[in-house]
């Protein structure tokens, strides 16, 4: 059996995943409510397949609790935010999940910790734990995950993997356990490198959105259009520049690098200055607005709308999306607060908030495109009569500003 410690965005698909395929699961969270809502047949978030997945699972082999179980094989699925000041990774709730494992573990049982963490982790936070405890016969692995919001159930399938552990029959063991699900390939390695391998794949993501960033801003300055300067660039045979857009979201592109800079403050200066441009997206974004209301004659920033809270398209997963960056900054400077529209966030999250597109759309005259939901692509022409800047060059009609 598998205890899932963590059933967020990336323990619950997991936990599923691997029930649906015939392990035996127990997923654990420490919140009664998401336990409940599971228990009582419904997901905690929305996601392609995830539905479908979960009635496959709940027929096999899976149950909710709140407590952790007996076991000999654990996924440690925990978050892992960085500390705002270090930049160093704050591995609290995996260090907090493992002293839980502990307590309940059998002899010799697997610990896998999923969650991303910065190089150095397990051995710094972890194996410390384990020293001072009595459980010297714990075995380490590290499985970060690699799964994007929008296409998950698809790429826990297909995804190439990485195990990370301190002897090759361990690797191989946790190797098998994902290969009960995953049809990519998995690299076994030390933990050391699958740690460093996560965060150096998004620092790379980062780092390139963060120079389509700092193209816009040039192109913008002289007047070039930089979509087609991407376009044509791209046509090189060794050339593919990501995108500008209003800023970088999520739980992983937005975060993970900083574990690098926080670790190697002196080294990590290309970085360092990457993730700054990304986070001084949703200001710039702000500025163009600023810009756009003075060369149209608008004076009521009341009637300026945010499309878009999440921080990507389909999902509804809003954790550092650039438009609660952008509300955030606003509101520092004591600016009046958007109004904002997003069809995937039903709940009131944020001040101003609609819940209907048409009346959206009625309490505003500019819209600001912050996130390409297939909605605003499908009623675009609904905005003809508007003022829209457009941050994620998607829309078709005419007349319409660009970053
Ligand atoms: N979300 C993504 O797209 C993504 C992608 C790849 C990797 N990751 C990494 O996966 C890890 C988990 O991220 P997430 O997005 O699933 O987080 P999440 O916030 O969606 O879920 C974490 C869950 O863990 C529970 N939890 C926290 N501490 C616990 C404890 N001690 N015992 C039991 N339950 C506990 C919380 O209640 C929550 O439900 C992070 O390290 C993240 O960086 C996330």
């Amino acid at each position: 059996m598998v205890n899932v410690i963590g059933l967020g965005y990336i323990g619950l698909p997991t936990a599923l995943m691997l029930a649906s395929h015939g392990v035996e699961v127990v997923g654990t969270d420490y919140n009664p409510e998401v336990v409940d809502r599971l228990r009582s047949g419904h997901t905690t978030f929305k996601e392609d397949g995830l539905e479908e997945l979960f009635a496959d699972a709940i027929n096999n082999n899976i149950v909710f609790d709140v407590s952790y179980k007996e076991t000999d094989t654990y996924i440690i699925s925990v978050p892992t935010p960085y500390d705002r000041f270090s930049k160093k990774v704050d591995a609290c709730y995996v260090v907090d999940a493992f002293k839980r494992v502990l307590k309940v573990a059998h002899q010799n049982a697997v610990v896998i910790i999923e969650s991303t963490i910065s190089p150095g982790t397990i051995d710094k936070a972890i194996r410390p734990v384990l020293e001072q405890s009595e459980r010297k016969d714990i075995n380490l692995a590290h499985a970060p995950e690699r799964i994007i919001p929008g296409n998950m159930v698809y790429e826990l399938v297909h995804n190439n993997r990485t195990i990370g552990a301190d002897d090759r029959e361990i690797g191989e063991y946790v190797k098998s356990l994902y290969e009960s699900f995953c049809e990519g390939e998995i690299v076994v390695t030390d933990i050391r490198t699958a740690e460093m391998t996560k965060v150096v794949e998004n620092t790379y993501r980062a780092v390139n959105i963060a120079f389509a960033n700092e193209l816009m801003k040039i192109c913008h300055h002289d007047n070039l259009d930089v979509y087609e300067i991407i376009r044509i660039c791209n046509m090189h045979p060794r050339v593919n520049i990501l995108q500008p857009g209003p800023g970088v979201g999520g739980h992983c592109i937005s975060v993970d690098p900083w574990f690098l800079v926080g670790d190697y403050p002196s080294l990590a200066k290309v970085i360092d200055e990457s993730m700054k441009t990304n986070d001084a997206m949703p200001a710039f974004v702000l500025h163009r607005v600023y810009d756009i209301m003075k060369e149209r004659g608008m004076k009521d920033l009341s009637r300026v709308g945010l499309y878009g809270l999440t921080y990507k398209e389909n999902v509804d997963d809003m954790r550092e999306s650039p438009t609660l960056q952008l509300l955030e900054s606003q509101e520092k400077h004591l600016g009046y607060p958007l109004k904002v529209y997003d069809p995937l966030i039903l709940e009131d999250k944020v001040e101003n908030q609609f819940h209907d597109f048409d009346s959206f759309l009625n309490s505003v005259d500019f819209v600001v495109i912050m996130v390409a939901h297939d909605e605003i692509r499908e009623k675009e022409q609904m905005l003809s009569n508007k003022i829209v800047l457009d941050t994620r060059n998607v829309l078709t009609i005419n007349n319409v500003y660009h970053l």
